[in-house]
């Protein structure tokens, strides 16, 4: 079959870039990228492709190039379902907050709709992917919902989970280290397997266009994202002891990871790692392991969760302990909110939950990061629910110039590794606080030589 209509439900992190880089590389294919959210598909089409709602480096110029010509973003939803042979789902799969499963299952309420909305408006064949992260066997329930309806349509379910990471996310699709497909061993489910490799071989090269069964793929995505998170808080347990020993974090880091059984990467010690998918794929991981009865590998995953809460709290305990014990009417300026350099995203940041520590010791907390507002930052912590948004609001003053922001402040505090922070001036930063001055470099990126030389106490994470 050939795929000339393909069709994204989600315009989000995944959905928006995703379906960006697929119809730049395919331009004989239409690709209708729909959401429900007005704001967001309105921003997709502003004119200005600075104002797309997701910064990316690189995203701008390939909306700008297929967008209008065989990219469309659109809340018909109805529309573009009917239309399409292929149907994306990426919408988000959160922790649920509620109901059985609190705190721990992903909500699998915005995929059911999804499933709901395509048994009802489709007309002709489907092969629906799952682009969204899922427990293992929900293709099982799509499959229910779409069977359902007795009107003779049929429809495919594929697993194509996304491996791409924020802030690199255009050269993770343009050149990504494999693509996952996983489909039905029967005739039809090998067809809908092939037309979806047709769609990624307009750019991927076949060895790395990898086949499996269903539940092998889904569940190799909450397994990838497990290890790479286990790695983050293997190296952050070591970064604790590492400053009670006098070893440092960073060399320990480059002598194991010059094992290439162990491989250098993703092993940069931090204040924890963020991010929407870490926290949520790990503890619906445990989730899942638990409803099978199986408590030790539970167990054993969850502990890479506490070590990343212990990492964040270890952080502005830290602060508050250094600062004489009392943070109270201090300012604390934080350079960096985003949960990793060059992105707008914040969920899950580390930097919420550590000035959420620092507000209840009552400082006043300075904030510059280069991309993320005011609006998103009192969000974050009106999200967590621990006091009111005019509370929150009088503890948070927002800066749109570095420097400002470190005018007159006790502590500087590096929550986001921007490349900008490593080339400012910082003798003039200096010059413009209260002494003592302090850094704490939540991300190893600042020269400590440097720093101390100026006059700054400099405390790094593992060392
Ligand atoms: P997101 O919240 O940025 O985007 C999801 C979008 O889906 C939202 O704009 C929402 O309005 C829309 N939506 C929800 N229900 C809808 C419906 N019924 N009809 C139309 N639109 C609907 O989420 P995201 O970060 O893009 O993540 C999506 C999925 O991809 C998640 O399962 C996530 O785990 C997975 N994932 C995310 C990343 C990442 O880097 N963010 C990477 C790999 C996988
Ligand atoms: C992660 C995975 O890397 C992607 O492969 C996956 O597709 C995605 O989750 C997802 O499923 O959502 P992402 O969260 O965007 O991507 O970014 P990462 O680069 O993995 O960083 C996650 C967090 O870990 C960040 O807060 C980062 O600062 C932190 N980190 C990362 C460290 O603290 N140390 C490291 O060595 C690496």
């Amino acid at each position: 079959m050939e795929i000339t209509k393909i069709c994204c439900i989600g315009a989000g992190y995944v959905g928006g870039p995703t379906m960006a880089v697929i119809a730049q590389k395919c331009p004989h294919i239409q690709v209708t990228v729909v959401d429900l959210n007005e704001e967001r598909i309105l921003a997709w089409n502003d004119k200005n492709t600075n104002n797309i709602p997701i910064y990316e480096p690189g995203l701008d110029t390939i909306v700008a190039e297929a967008r209008g010509r065989n990219l469309f973003f659109s809340t018909e939803v109805d529309k573009a379902i009917d239309e399409a042979q292929i149907i994306f789902i990426s919408v988000n799969t959160p922790t649920k907050t509620y109901g059985k499963g609190k705190g721990m299952a992903a909500d699998l309420k915005y995929i059911e709709l999804c499933a709901r909305q395509i048994a009802r408006v489709a007309k002709s064949d489907k092969i629906v992917v799952e682009k969204s992260t899922l427990p293992v066997r929900t293709a099982e329930a799509i499959k229910s919902i779409l069977d359902s309806t007795g009107n003779g349509v049929q429809f495919q379910i594929l697993s194509n989970p996304e491996f791409l990471a924020e802030g690199t996310a255009v050269q993770d699709l343009l050149n990504p280290d494999r693509i996952l497909i996983g489909g039905d061993t029967t005739e039809e489910g090998q067809k809908a397997i092939q037309a979806l490799v047709d769609v990624y071989s307009n750019w991927v090269s076949s060895e790395k266009i990898l086949m499996t069964n269903v539940w092998s793929s889904e569940l190799s995505k909450l397994t990838a994202n497990a290890f790479l998170a286990q790695r983050i808080s293997s190296i952050n347990a070591m970064s604790e002891l590492c400053e009670k020993t006098g070893a440092d974090v960073n060399e320990v880091a480059k002598a194991i990871g010059m094992d290439s059984r162990i491989g250098a990467k993703f092993l940069k010690a931090s204040v924890g790692f963020g991010g929407s998918c870490f926290q949520k794929d790990i503890l619906n991981l445990v989730y899942i392991a638990k409803s099978y009865g199986l408590n030790e590998v539970a167990d054993y995953w969850e502990q890479v969760i506490i070590m990343n809460d212990h990492q964040k709290r270890r952080f502005s305990n830290n602060i508050v302990q250094t600062l004489y014990n009392t943070v109270a009417d201090k300012k604390i300026t934080f350079l960096g909110w985003a949960f990793k350099k060059d992105t707008n995203d914040t969920r899950e940041s580390a930097a919420i939950y550590v000035a959420n520590d620092l507000i209840n010791e009552h400082a006043n907390i300075a904030v510059y990061d280069p991309k993320v507002s005011r609006k998103k930052i009192l969000s974050d912590l009106d999200y967590l629910e621990t006091r009111t948004s005019e509370e929150n609001g009088k503890s948070i003053f927002t800066f749109g110039d570095p420097y400002l922001s470190c005018e007159k402040a006790h502590a500087i505090a590096v929550l986001t590794e921007w490349d900008e922070f490593v080339h400012y001036d910082w003798q003039k930063i200096y010059d413009g606080m209260q002494k003592p001055a302090f850094v704490f470099d939540g991300r190893n990126i600042l020269n400590k030589t440097e720093l101390e030389d100026i006059g700054f106490v400099y405390q790094a994470i593992g060392s």
